[in-house]
């Protein structure tokens, strides 16, 4: 657990509890919500399994939270299709557990805890060829999309004040992303290929981390699409990445790279009601990913440094 504030009195400062704590998006979230002054409650799954009801309302009873962060999830999008009952149990049961939580602090008397649960673009079956509205119909294709969609699903069948946030092509420091990946690959290989044929936004954990921070503070609930600005291929993100490296990336098709599960062959999500509420615009995909690679080399730096 990891507990912060640079100052607990502050006016608006919230008691957030943060689920996933071990996960890619909480290594920025999390200071970055302290930053802003917010004390942050935050559990890894080794103490916190949101699978298990009396454990979550343990947490809840403890920590007493104004607000939760549900970040916690089953992100094997592969394996889900061999194994969709783990991803149930955590994506739709885990979540309904934090759920009803938030809705039984109204039986006591108070207002029921505002939450917010972190959702996706596999939501989408991909067949648009425009950027998908928060209330767009959904039809996940895949097993992890189906779970995560019953996870929104019970959000919104507990409570009333959730925010339901849909973001896509995460990346960011502390996890196993795609950014890392490329940047790997292509200083090891020659030539690597990448599918040329599914469009999304890519989104850094930092824009995603600013976007939820200022969104808690709108008091605006409902679902909500963020990610960076612009929409690309796998194989443009990819070039961007390896630019400057002495790799050649070439173009493919998903029949030519199968995988276990399906994915949106476009799953650029609509932001306009995301940007009014909070008042600014996310940076383009480009900019987030050249802010990341710099951050990327400086960490860099010392270990090269040690190999000379
Ligand atoms: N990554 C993406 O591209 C992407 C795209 C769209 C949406 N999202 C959503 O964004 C959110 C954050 O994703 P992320 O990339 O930070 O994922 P992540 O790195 O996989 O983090 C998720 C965390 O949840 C934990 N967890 C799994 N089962 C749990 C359980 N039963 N109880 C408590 N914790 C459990 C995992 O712990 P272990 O590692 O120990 O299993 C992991 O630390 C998720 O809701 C995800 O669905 C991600």
């Amino acid at each position: 657990m990891l507990e912060g504030t640079r100052d607990a009195t502050k006016p608006g400062c919230k008691r957030i509890l943060l689920t996933g704590g071990g996960g890619m998006l909480a290594a920025t979230l999390v200071p970055h919500l302290i930053d802003l002054g917010h004390q942050v409650f935050s559990f890894d799954r080794e103490h916190f399994d949101i699978t298990d009801l009396a454990e979550v309302q343990k947490h809840f009873d403890e920590v007493k939270p104004d607000l939760v962060m549900h970040c916690a999830a089953y992100t094997a999008v592969d394996q889900a299709e061999s194994d969709s009952s783990l991803s149930f149990a955590v994506n739709a049961t885990g979540t309904e557990n934090i759920a009803r939580c938030c809705a039984a602090a109204n039986a006591g008397g108070d207002a029921e805890i505002p939450m917010v649960y972190i959702s996706t673009d596999y939501v989408f079956d991909g067949k648009s060829n425009v950027p998908y509205k928060p209330y767009d119909r959904t039809a996940p294709e895949s097993k992890y999309g189906m779970s995560k969609l019953a996870g929104e699903l019970a959000v919104q069948k507990h409570l009333k004040y959730y925010y339901i946030v849909r973001t896509s092509w995460l990346y960011g420091p502390g996890g196993k992303n795609f950014v890392d990946t490329i940047y790997k690959l292509a200083s090891d290989k020659p030539v690597i290929k990448v599918v040329a044929d599914q469009k999304g936004s890519p989104t850094s954990t930092k824009t995603l981390s600013q976007i939820l921070g200022a969104l808690i503070e709108t008091g605006k609930p409902g679902i909500y699409h963020a990610t960076d600005m612009g929409e690309t291929t796998w194989y443009e993100f990819a070039c961007q990445i390896a630019h400057g490296l002495p790799c050649k990336v070439e173009p493919c098709t998903t029949q030519e790279m199968p995988r276990p599960a399906p994915r949106p062959a476009y799953s650029a999500l609509d932001k306009a009601s995301l940007i009014e509420a909070i008042g600014f615009v996310p940076p383009t995909w480009q900019d987030a990913l050249a802010q990341y690679m710099e951050l990327m080399h400086q960490v860099k730096k010392p270990e090269e440094a040690a190999l000379v």
